[in-house]
């Protein structure tokens, strides 16, 4: 077959237009169009390379197209790439057996879904059907999904599009210190915003929870990262009233979070259920849910069935990821270049204005910008801007939170001290160039004669 040539980014852009739901969101004043990932680095048309410090949406979990997982899966694909969970297959087995051997607790059985929204929809059923009650507590900033039940337990307007929500879910206010929702300051605060939770319950439930769901470290929400004493309250609390506590893994989960499998253990904590997606798959279309063998059995009366949910080659992948992560202990290394990045940051906090906060753990941290230090007035443009002058220098970074002015460092768990180097020297240079324009941020600002010429230095 001739090899065909790639679109111009021009030509993709029209064909986006014309063919795709408008609903598509893009980074970038000026999109690129990324042709080839390895590792930690992406490629675009034109052979520029990038650091992917947000890991495609934190999914690249031990780098994109590892040499150890792409031709074992490669295998399974010319081998048998689908047949559903009414056959048996090896592959199915052997991820949920692995699985079983990382989580936390008695944690043992699992149900894969394609995606995290399916995730969370599982949870929810399986903690109905347990508890044989419907109500949820689901937290202010957080995101789980993009259906009904998923939407109504996400906390940002900005990605609760669906109306009416679904009954019976209640938010209570997130651990976010930085902007405490109480109006309190931590430790003085003596926890107030978990035991908020209970207040919720008895006053706006019927007392009788089905269960509350809770990123340990909150994702798209801008890395509110709860502390230490948080998750065993509500845990506590949601066991007082009959609920399960349900935690969703599927930012935190396999290592990023450093060390740890999961992001709750840091918290000590054994949840009822976990909820997995993104970094589990790397890539690879994959959820899903692991309870404890009792939960579980509550369920052999509910048949479920998913068309691609557990099949052979996301299967394989994810299994392959897990045995990545040991092979290359890139947990440690989550926690170790994770430590070095947050040092390099609060060192970046006390030489730019702009930075109000610091937060995170490992490989999931958050920088939070903000135009005032006193009045924390979120720093949103500036946000967008700094962005386009990180990708022109070869560094993608996320971005977070209600206002979008929160910087998110996901890189993928395999990224040296070099990378980290490389991360702290171009977000050094592009908030001082932020910072010093930052009174004229408009259109103008992306054609500013300063931008221009440091971007062409790299
Ligand atoms: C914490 C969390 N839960 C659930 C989801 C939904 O996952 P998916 O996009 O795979 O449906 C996301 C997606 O970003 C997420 O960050």
């Amino acid at each position: 077959m001739a090899e065909e040539k790639s679109l111009s980014v021009e030509e993709i852009k029209k064909k986006r237009e014309e063919f795709l739901m408008p609903a598509y969101l893009t980074y970038f004043k000026e999109p690129v169009h990324i042709v080839r990932g390895e590792m930690q680095y992406l490629y675009d048309d034109e052979g520029k390379k990038y650091l992917d410090a947000f890991s495609s949406v934190v999914t690249i979990s031990v780098g994109h197209c590892h040499p150890d997982i792409i031709p074992e899966v490669q295998k399974q694909t010319a081998a048998l790439q689908h047949i559903t969970t009414l056959y048996y297959t090896e592959s199915l087995v052997k991820l949920a057996e692995k699985l079983a051997s990382i989580m936390p607790g008695d944690l043992q059985k699992s149900f894969f879904t394609n995606s995290g929204t399916e995730a969370t929809e599982m949870s929810g059923v399986i903690a109905k059907n347990y508890t044989k009650r419907h109500e949820f507590i689901a937290l202010r900033h957080a995101f789980h999904g993009r259906t009904l039940l998923s939407m109504t337990l996400s906390g940002q307007s900005l990605w609760r599009h669906s109306l009416p929500y679904v009954f019976g879910v209640n938010q209570a206010p997130a651990a976010y210190c930085y902007r405490c929702p109480m109006g309190l300051k931590y430790p003085a605060c003596d926890m107030r915003c978990a035991y908020a939770v209970e207040e919720i319950i008895k006053y706006s439930t019927s007392g009788k929870i089905a269960g509350m769901i809770a990123e340990p470290i909150m994702g798209f929400g801008g890395v509110i990262t709860p502390p230490k004493e948080y998750f065993k309250i509500i845990q506590e609390l949601v066991h007082k009233y009959g609920g399960l506590l349900i935690i969703d893994e599927v930012q935190t989960g396999f290592g990023r979070t450093g060390e740890k499998w999961f992001g709750i253990e840091q918290w000590d904590v054994v949840p009822d259920i976990i909820n997995m997606a993104k970094g589990m798959g790397n890539g690879i279309p994959i959820g899903g849910v692991t309870t404890t063998p009792e939960i579980a059995e509550s369920h052999r009366n509910l048949i479920h069935f998913s068309t691609y949910g557990g099949n052979p080659v996301s299967t394989t992948q994810a299994r392959l990821v897990i045995e990545t992560i040991e092979k290359y202990d890139y947990r440690t290394n989550a926690k170790v270049v994770g430590g070095y990045l947050k040092e390099k940051f609060i060192e970046l906090q006390e030489k730019h204005k702009i930075i109000g906060e610091v937060r995170g753990m490992g490989l999931m941290l958050g920088i939070e910008l903000v135009r005032d230090k006193k009045t924390k007035e979120p720093a949103a443009k500036e946000m967008i801007a700094l962005m386009d002058l990180c990708k022109d220098r070869g560094l993608f970074i996320g971005k977070g939170a209600m206002a979008g002015n929160v910087i998110r460092i996901k890189p993928p768990l395999c990224i040296t001290r070099d990378d980290a180097d490389f991360i702290v020297r171009i977000l050094d240079e592009t908030l001082g160039l932020v910072e010093k324009e930052s009174g004229i941020i408009d259109r103008n600002f992306y054609n500013s004669r300063t931008a221009r010429i440091s971007a062409k230095q790299q």
